[in-house]
């Protein structure tokens, strides 16, 4: 299996070919962004480009896309008064359309407390721990999926916007390593399948820059959505490697650097991607 790949990958030079060709959708997702200020990609292109025309359709439909059932779901959860201080997360925020709008064009933040990164999930759990007085969410909780969904989607098609300063530059840069690594009993990094080879194809699929602006994703393979950190986790596992858990400081600062390698792309969550 691992030869597998390496024998695909081997080949991938030789027929790499970028589908350059597809139309254009009107919102921008089907489109290159120009790399900000020190991007290492000549050309910045959402996974929604690299998607089966079908996959494409599925999101594209409100009515068909089945990440929805989880927006409605986190929709419903925001107004839902829960835990010892009888809150929900409207008491404080009121309107999400207005008060989480742009969040997720620039998570995971820096967040003093912790001395570190903090990622969209984690920050939505510490206000219900903290603020709410009730239990944090589990990771893969159709709860946890949907609230992060519902937040994101307020930003949906606005660009990303990672700007880096004195105290998210020191976490984005072990993300930086960590995705330039190799790892695993095929002794890959991200970046061999990510950045040298994206549009060649491997197995059945195309592979695309390894972009995060349509997280939570529904995932046809997985029969609903999943986190990025979810996502790390399974491409860890593709390269044999040990993953890391989700939630953890190395996939929090690694989700932080992808964040900013998609600097411009309009946010899509939920996406769909096979
Ligand atoms: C009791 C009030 C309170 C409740 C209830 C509450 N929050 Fe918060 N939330 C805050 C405060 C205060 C901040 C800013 C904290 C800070 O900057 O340290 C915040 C910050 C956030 C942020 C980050 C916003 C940004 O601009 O970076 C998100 C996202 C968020 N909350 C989501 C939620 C969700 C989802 C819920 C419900 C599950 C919720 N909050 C419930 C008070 C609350
Ligand atoms: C052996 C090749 C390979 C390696 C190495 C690899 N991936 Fe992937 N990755 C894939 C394939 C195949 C897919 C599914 C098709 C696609 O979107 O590229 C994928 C998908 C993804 C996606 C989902 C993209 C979307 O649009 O939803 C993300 C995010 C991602 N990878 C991140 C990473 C990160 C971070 C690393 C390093 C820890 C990594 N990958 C290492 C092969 C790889």
């Amino acid at each position: 299996m691992g030869r597998l790949i390496k024998v695909a990958i081997a080949g991938l030079l030789a027929s790499l070919l970028v589908t350059g060709t597809a139309m254009a959708a009107a919102d921008g997702k089907n489109e290159a962004v120009k790399p900000g200020k020190d991007s290492p990609l000549d050309e910045v292109w959402s996974g929604y480009h690299f998607a089966k025309k079908e996959t494409q359709a599925l999101q594209d439909d409100d009515f068909d896309n089945p990440g929805n059932l989880w927006l409605e779901q986190g929709e419903a959860l925001w107004s839902k008064v829960e835990g010892e201080s009888k809150k929900s997360c409207q008491s404080c925020h009121n309107d999400a359309k207005a008060s989480m709008k742009g969040v997720a064009t620039r998570y995971p933040v820096y967040y003093a407390p912790w001395k570190k990164l903090i990622n969209l999930e984690q920050r939505i759990n510490l206000c219900r721990t903290k603020f709410m007085k009730t239990k944090a969410y589990k990771w893969k909780s159709n709860q946890l999926l949907g609230i992060t969904i519902y937040v994101a989607a307020q930003s949906k098609g606005m660009p990303t916007n990672i700007v880096l300063n004195a105290k998210n530059k020191p976490f984005w840069e072990k993300g930086k390593k960590h995705y330039y690594t190799r790892r695993g009993q095929l002794d890959m990094a991200c970046a061999h399948c990510h950045e040298n080879y994206y549009g060649g194809q491997i197995r059945s699929n195309v592979l695309s820059q390894g972009q995060i602006n349509g997280f939570p994703t529904y995932r046809l393979k997985w029969q609903k959505p999943g986190s990025v950190q979810r996502r790390f986790k399974g491409c860890n596992k593709q390269v044999r490697a040990k993953p890391y858990k989700i939630g953890s400081d190395e996939y929090t600062n690694l989700e932080l650097y992808v964040r900013w390698r998609g600097n411009g792309l309009p946010i899509e969550t939920p996406a769909v991607r096979n």
